[in-house]
């Protein structure tokens, strides 16, 4: 076999060189350069007969058909597309500590029942494991573990397995390459190689993967590309609930998630998450405000608290968690301009419930109804509840699935919803059975949440 050297190649413009370099000398990056192994050369051209790819007409593409499996767990079947496809590559990022080898345990003691898993741990010994095991109360003959670090040392066996999982990416190394394991080439060299053997030979790996501290998968996402599904863990880890949401799906949706109670005998699905996220002395206390949030085709009723509290130096501090920052600076500014509500000498902090986060547009109107509500001092009532996407100049714009947010609030109880007017007529089946209140500027909303107290303010806009 022809012997195989490295390089060093800079993630950021590929520059290579055969020695590591603490800055690029091409784009001037620090600490950007990757060990790579390089491929023996290509044997010169006439000493082997060469191969050429042929294309196909589209007419006659065979189609494949991907083979399901379920997991053992109808939550994380739902998130990967349907269950597992076999000869899949499966990342599952996440903090350290959030539950992805609880999660993966269950999964290989599951199909193990009927099929061929290997488990290779390179993090816990395989007493951990099965300690882990018992703690589940996940008894299994037939799982097979296996404690290596070395991949190389451990392909013989994956050839054994219909099913491997990898816990985890960071704690393997293949000997192409000399650098420590877990570094960004140790980790893309690991992944490429575990590709080559699924595609090869139809093995289905979970490859567990621990995110850093920027929260992107050991080296800048160096693994997704490769990946055929990706999963992410997302969840304070003091939280039982822990959310799983996919970030890439060759086989399904990205829209879907997943929601998970972290408990002593394990991580179970939750199947029903209505009032997950709401909080128990809902409608005491001035701002805090229940949205209908439609996360990956389900529709979750969330709680936005805000807190303010008088700034004590220069600047405001402004502290979301769950809710993108900007987006919070940028509502207070229509707040402060279209609804004449002073918010510039005080912090405000804002907490959507529960550790979700909340990234859709129909969150804007909920999030200003809780900081007008703190401001004011004056509790929303726990049977109302505000969606709509709000635009720089005040207005209130439609949102998708109106209909079925409004129908999660009915489900739930609620007696009122604040909703865009261009929605309303879309909601028109459900008058008579909950109050809709259509608005079409911020203040109108304002105005009618809180008709105690006119704004202090001329209000600008037009209605
Ligand atoms: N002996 C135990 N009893 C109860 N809970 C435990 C025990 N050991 C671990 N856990 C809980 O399981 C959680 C998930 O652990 P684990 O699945 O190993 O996380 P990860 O693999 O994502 O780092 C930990 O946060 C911890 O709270
Ligand atoms: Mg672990």
């Amino acid at each position: 076999m022809a012997k195989t050297t490295t390089q060093f190649v800079c993630t950021e413009c590929g520059y290579a060189s055969p020695k590591w370099l603490g800055r690029c000398p091409s784009c001037g990056k620090f600490n950007s350069m990757a060990e790579e192994a390089v491929a023996p050369a290509a044997p010169a051209k006439g000493t082997a007969a060469r191969r050429s790819s042929r294309p196909v007409p589209l007419s006659q593409v065979q189609f494949e058909k991907y083979e399901r499996v379920s997991s053992g767990i109808p939550e994380l079947d739902v998130v990967l597309g349907g269950g597992i496809v076999r000869g899949s590559l499966v990342l599952i990022g996440g903090d350290p500590g959030i539950g992805k080898s609880t999660l993966l345990t269950q999964v290989a003691a599951h199909l193990a029942r009927e099929h061929k898993v290997l488990y290779l741990s390179a993090e816990e010994s395989c007493s951990q494991v099965k300690l882990r095991c018992e703690r589940l109360h996940l008894s299994s003959d037939s799982l097979l573990l296996l404690n290596e670090t070395c991949i190389d040392d451990a392909e013989e066996a994956f050839a054994e397995a219909e099913y491997v999982v990898i816990d985890s990416v960071q704690a393997v190394y293949t000997q192409s390459l000399s650098s420590a394991a877990g570094s960004v080439g140790q980790v893309r060299e690991c992944a490429s190689k575990l590709m080559r053997i699924a595609k090869s030979r139809g093995i289905t790996f979970f490859i567990v993967g621990h995110v850093t501290k920027e929260g992107t998968l050991a080296g800048p996402k160096v693994l997704e590309h490769i990946m055929d599904t990706v999963l992410y863990f997302e969840g304070e880890r003091t939280e039982n609930f822990k959310i799983l949401r996919a970030v890439k799906n060759r086989f399904g949706s990205v829209q879907e998630v997943g929601v998970f109670e972290m408990t002593d005998e394990g991580i179970f699905g939750v199947s029903d998450y209505s009032g997950l996220f709401l909080s128990d002395s809902r409608g005491e206390a001035a701002g805090a405000v229940v949205t209908p949030s439609e996360t990956g085709n389900r529709c979750m009723m969330v709680e936005i608290q805000t807190l303010m509290a008088k700034t004590a130096y220069g600047l405001p501090r402004r502290m979301p968690l769950g809710v993108d920052f900007n987006k919070l600076v940028l509502l207070i500014a229509v707040l402060e301009k279209r609804c004449g509500i002073p918010l510039g000498t005080q912090d405000i902090y804002l907490n959507a419930m529960g550790g979700i986060r909340l990234n859709e547009p129909s969150v804007d109107l909920a999030i200003c109804a809780a900081l007008a509500s703190a401001e004011r001092m004056i509790p929303v009532d726990k049977y109302t509840a505000v969606f709509g996407e709000v635009g720089l100049t005040g207005e209130v714009r439609g949102v998708s699935y109106a209909d079925k947010r409004v129908n999660e609030c009915l489900k739930m109880g609620f007696r009122r919803v604040v909703l865009p007017e261009k929605n309303a007529k879309q909601c028109e089946k459900f008058a008579g059975k909950i109050e809709l209140v259509p608005v079409r500027y911020v203040s109108q909303m304002v105005r009618a949440l809180f008709p105690s107290r006119k704004p202090t303010a001329p209000v600008t806009d037009a209605d």
